[in-house]
């Protein structure tokens, strides 16, 4: 009988913590109206509610002002607001060979719109690193400019030098947009204190809040135009968008109910401490590849330290497809992982693993040792099946 274990908190977080569903539950029977609408007390109720989340989400990524922090949909909105508004009378725009398509799909569509020209700093293809010197390089030779990065590569989980990358666009005075979407939750954040123009991220991965929500922060000072214009329950004499925030990006009734429970799990995560989640995922990390070591046929991608990584380890086993590898491990062992290209073929790319990708192992906070270790012996078993007299290369 196979297990339940989950390894895809890259792609969303299981499970959320208690509070999260209990602040779900409460909204819904206790508040229940529209934010910033009506002045009844359901309305009222529930614009605390978002205002509350506000609050804590600011406290726990380091943001000075709540109002800077806007509640979106998903990482992939937020990136779009940023990018397309950034975007706004620029030549080029510098990014990295590891982005995930949310921010690769924007950048080639103004590329083919013929607004500006994008150019891509390659990972290295051992170590998936991006050198800091050829950024800046580019970010100097480039202007006017938009420069683009992620904190954390959804593929290998690699770190990227964010605060280097940040320092090395403000010198050059090239505006930075920083894809957050592996990291938050994960590493402790200041959004404030990076110096990036916009910091976007879901709220449904490591910040353990539910799906349909996310967060987009611009630094002050920073106002492109908004994606949306619509109604915002404020300034309703107006036939113009607000102009301050988070109202200029905040248009159509919000996702209150995902909202409160987002609230609760930023709660959740600053009682446990993100110090102490990254020190967990980084143990976890360890766990996963000393249980890997010297396995023959197994290529696992990424840095060798998990310090320097966020709670994702990619691998392959020789011979075997990855989509089978994934097969394999959840119809056997109850394993949940994701294989393919992850929604950034040019990381794939970079690292030698297009066009079919790898297998994609994601922890989180609440992944047990035991879990880990039942992953590890089900990898083991299928690179022995597969080196022995009857290779599973060919499974369907
Ligand atoms: C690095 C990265 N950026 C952006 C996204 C998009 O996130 P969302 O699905 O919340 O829009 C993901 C999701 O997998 C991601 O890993």
């Amino acid at each position: 009988m196979p297990g339940d274990v989950y390894l895809d908190n890259a792609a969303t977080s299981w499970p959320k913590p208690p509070g999260v569903l209990e602040a779900i539950k409460d909204f819904l029977a206790q508040a229940g109206g529209n934010t910033g609408r009506s002045g009844h007390h359901r309305s009222i109720a529930s614009s605390r509610a978002v205002s509350l989340a506000r609050e804590r989400l600011a406290d726990l990524l380091g943001v000075e002002s709540p109002d800077e922090l806007i509640f979106t949909k998903n990482a992939t909105e937020g990136l779009n607001v940023a990018i397309y508004g950034l975007a706004d009378g620029v030549a080029q725009i510098v990014t990295t060979s590891l982005e995930h398509n949310s921010v690769m799909r924007p950048l080639r569509d103004l590329e083919q719109r013929g607004r500006c020209a994008i150019e891509i700093v390659h990972a290295d293809g051992n170590t998936g690193e991006i050198d800091v010197e050829e950024w800046t390089a580019r970010l100097r030779a480039a202007s006017p400019a938009l420069a683009v990065a992620t904190h954390a590569s959804n593929v290998t989980g690699a770190l990227l030098p964010i605060e280097a990358l940040a320092a090395a666009a403000r010198e050059a005075g090239v505006p930075l947009v920083v894809d957050a979407s592996q990291s938050a939750g994960h590493v402790p954040l200041s959004l404030s204190a990076l110096g990036a123009a916009a910091v976007a991220m879901p709220g449904h991965k490591g910040l353990l809040g539910p799906s349909g929500t996310g967060l987009l922060y611009f630094a002050p000072g920073v106002e492109p135009e908004p994606l949306m214009r619509g109604g915002t329950g404020s300034q309703s004499e107006l036939e113009y968008q607000p102009g301050f925030l988070p109202d200029r990006y905040e248009s159509g009734t919000l996702n209150a109910i995902g909202i409160a429970g987002l609230g609760a799990a930023a709660e959740y995560l600053a009682d446990v401490g993100i110090d102490s989640v990254q020190e967990r995922l980084t143990d976890l990390g360890r766990r996963f590849r000393d249980g890997l070591a010297g396995v023959d046929g197994l290529t696992v991608l990424g840095p060798a330290d998990p310090a320097d990584s966020v709670g994702i380890a990619s691998l392959n086993v020789e011979g075997v497809p990855c989509a089978t590898t994934a097969r394999l491990l959840d119809d056997e062992w109850g394993v949940m992982t994701r294989a393919g290209l992850h929604c950034s073929p040019a990381a794939h790319r970079s690292l030698g693993t297009a066009p079919e990708g790898t297998v994609r192992f994601s922890w989180g906070n609440d992944t047990s040792d035991a879990d880990i270790d039942v992953a590890i012996e089900a990898v083991r078993t299928i690179a022995a099946r597969e080196r022995s007299a009857e290779p599973l290369g060919t499974v369907a």
